[in-house]
């Protein structure tokens, strides 16, 4: 007999999408990973976390180890005011709220302002994951197109226009990467950040600002919209998931009082403690910006390794972005296929992701695949382009044929 569920009814629409996680298909054994979005191990700061975990059960006992944790706790809010603040933003403690990882403050952001009806702005292509999420609370988007310089505010300013006078629902949230962005590495530019600001008194909305990569920019890291943000129109959503450890699941969101509140109310207390106690552990035991400036010049160099071996291993028709932080390049290969081609890129030993799990209509983005200087180191990266490079000119030949 088939069993059935009292489900609510909403549950319908995330069933309506394809299961989470599709974009991190099996990778076989030995293949270098030029598809995942995680720091390097040798990066990972193990032995800091190791001393770290040591000093706070030596100093406290069981205490981290209870519901209310560490007495150490509300200096990692203090930390994170103060790099807030480091980039002219300047947060209460009660428009701050921690959660475990940019990811579920992403989820309370869709739980307050998301219903069935809403429509949510976002940038094409965009952060798969954030994508799925939003997906579970509405059917709803404006997909806007993105160039080198990030989300093209002209065109988003000419689809609200449209829609406005159309009389179509306009967007309650627009949710955008500005900086270093993931899947294309781009950044927006000032005056962009400027504009959308201005775009958001406009037509009323509010802009979620992931910044999950802004602390790695390789020369200057650009001003956050929450730093020109006069009428809390932003909501900022931080990690240490890219700078420290993923698996720490540290992340939180900056905004309004009254939006921050409700947030809290749908949180609970479902936090790690013991991995915040650990958090705010670590950081009192290290000088976090020579932490940060280890870490930029890593992926500088990486970076440049990739640009490099893409330049000398990757056909002339081939083309990218290049960043100035964050762990990716987005490369367009025209003419290919890239969901069709990556067993081929599997059997050959590297991964990437299809650029298709990036947009909202995965028809599109077939011709664009993205991959990530953070995990492999430089010599992996290398022999990693040179084997995609293979891959590449045999689809492409084989199509023009
Ligand atoms: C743009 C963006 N936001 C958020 C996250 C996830 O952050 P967290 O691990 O803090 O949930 C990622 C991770 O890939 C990301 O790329």
């Amino acid at each position: 007999m088939k069993q059935k569920f009292p489900f609510s009814k909403d549950i319908d629409l995330a069933f309506k999408n394809d299961p989470p996680g599709l974009w991190m298909s099996a990778v076989p054994k030995g293949c270098i990973r030029l598809n995942s979005g995680y720091p390097e191990p040798a990066l990972v700061p193990s032995k800091g976390i190791k001393e770290a975990v040591g000093r706070l059960l030596d100093e406290e006992q069981d205490l981290p180890l209870h519901y209310i944790g560490s007495p150490r706790i509300p200096a990692l809010k203090k930390f994170i005011q103060q790099r807030m603040l480091k980039r002219e933003a300047e947060i209460s403690e009660e428009e701050l709220l921690v959660t475990s990882g940019a990811c579920q403050a992403i989820d309370l952001i869709s739980r307050i302002l998301l219903d069935g009806e809403a429509v949510v702005a976002i940038e094409s292509p965009t952060y798969m994951e954030a994508l799925e999420v939003f997906r579970n609370y509405t059917e709803h988007f404006m997909s806007v197109p993105t160039d080198a310089n990030g989300l093209d505010t002209g065109r988003f300013e000419q689809m609200l226009a449209d829609r406005k006078e159309q009389g179509r629902t306009l967007p309650r949230v627009l949710y955008t990467i500005p900086t270093f962005q993931n899947p294309t590495g781009t950044t927006m530019t000032p005056e962009r950040r400027e504009h959308v600001l201005k775009l958001a008194e406009q037509y009323d909305f509010l802009i979620l600002e992931d910044d999950a990569y802004g602390e790695l920019g390789f020369e200057e890291k650009p001003r956050l919209l929450k730093a020109m943000d006069a009428n809390n129109r932003v909501l900022y959503v931080g990690s240490l998931s890219k700078v420290v450890a993923p698996g720490m699941r540290i992340g939180w969101v900056a905004g309004a009082e009254k939006l921050v509140t409700a947030m809290k109310w749908f949180k609970k207390d479902l936090d790690h403690p013991f991995a915040q106690a650990t958090m705010a552990s670590y950081i009192e035991g290290i000088d976090f910006d020579g932490h940060i400036k280890e870490l930029t010049d890593a992926y500088r160099r990486k970076s440049s390794t990739m640009i490099a071996a893409l330049k000398k291993f990757l056909p002339p028709t081939v083309s990218w972005y290049v960043p100035e932080g964050g762990y990716f390049v987005w490369v367009n290969v025209p003419g290919a296929d890239t969901a069709k081609m990556l067993p081929q890129a599997y059997a050959a030993g590297v991964a990437y992701v299809p650029g298709r799990y990036f947009f909202l209509n995965q028809e599109e983005g077939t011709e664009f695949l993205r991959l990530s200087f953070s995990y492999a180191n430089e010599q992996q990266i290398v022999k990693g382009i040179e084997l995609l490079g293979q891959v590449i000119a045999a689809n492409v030949e084989q199509k023009v044929e």
